[in-house]
């Protein structure tokens, strides 16, 4: 399955692309922006481990490889919340630093929430970005996203006490997208 839009493909991931999503994945200033659980450096061991985790569950895919002209340059996911927040989504990504400042960020977070809306039975997909983090709130916030709160002194990363930024967008509120999906 492929989801087309604006000349990005979101595709799901396959175990070949681990040695391509370790070369990007092993760079200090996405991991300053992630969870702990993408650890730096970051080998093609991480790589294969987290595909080895995320495969079998991939079905419908909520984990995508962002490609362009066929070439992998980040991942985005749409991850199902449980329990009460089981009718959200919480979206992640992280881009190659060399396809950082063209817009790609953008569209594949319009592009998955878009999928999102349309094959999931959800009413909210949210991200959380850390305060500091100006390229992924802007992408976020020129993808329709809205700054719902601050959560001060929320997160603790590489030592240091942070402020978190909760954005989100609610199905009615999302204007849906010309997105094209190829089974
Ligand atoms: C965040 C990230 C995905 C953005 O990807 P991208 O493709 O460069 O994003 P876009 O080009 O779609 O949009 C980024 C916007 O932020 C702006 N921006 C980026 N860094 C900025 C900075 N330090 N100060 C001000 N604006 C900044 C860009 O100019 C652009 O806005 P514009 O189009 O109005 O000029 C990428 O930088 C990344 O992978 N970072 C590391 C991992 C990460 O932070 N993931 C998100 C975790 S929530």
């Amino acid at each position: 399955m492929e989801i087309f839009f604006e000349g990005i493909v979101l595709r799901p991931w396959t175990i070949s692309d681990a040695s391509q999503l370790a070369l990007i994945a092993d760079n200090k200033k996405i991991a300053d922006n992630l969870r702990d659980g993408l650890p730096f450096p970051y080998s093609l061991k991480d790589a294969l481990d987290w595909l080895n985790l995320i495969l079998p569950e991939n079905h419908p895919p909520r984990f995508f490889a962002i490609t362009v002209d066929k070439q992998l340059v980040g991942s985005i996911a749409i991850v199902s919340k449980t329990d009460i927040y089981r009718k959200n989504f919480e979206i992640g990504f992280f881009l190659s630093e060399n396809f950082w400042g063209k817009g790609i960020a953008t569209k594949a977070i319009k592009a998955a929430t878009s999928y999102a809306f349309r094959d999931f039975d959800i009413i909210r997909v949210y991200a959380e970005s850390f305060s500091d983090n100006t390229g992924s709130r802007r992408a976020l916030e020129k993808a329709g996203f809205r700054h719902e709160a601050t959560l001060q002194r929320n997160i603790i990363k590489n030592e240091i006490i942070k402020d978190s930024c909760i954005y989100s967008v609610l199905r009615e509120d999302f204007k849906s997208l010309p997105i094209e999906v190829k089974v």
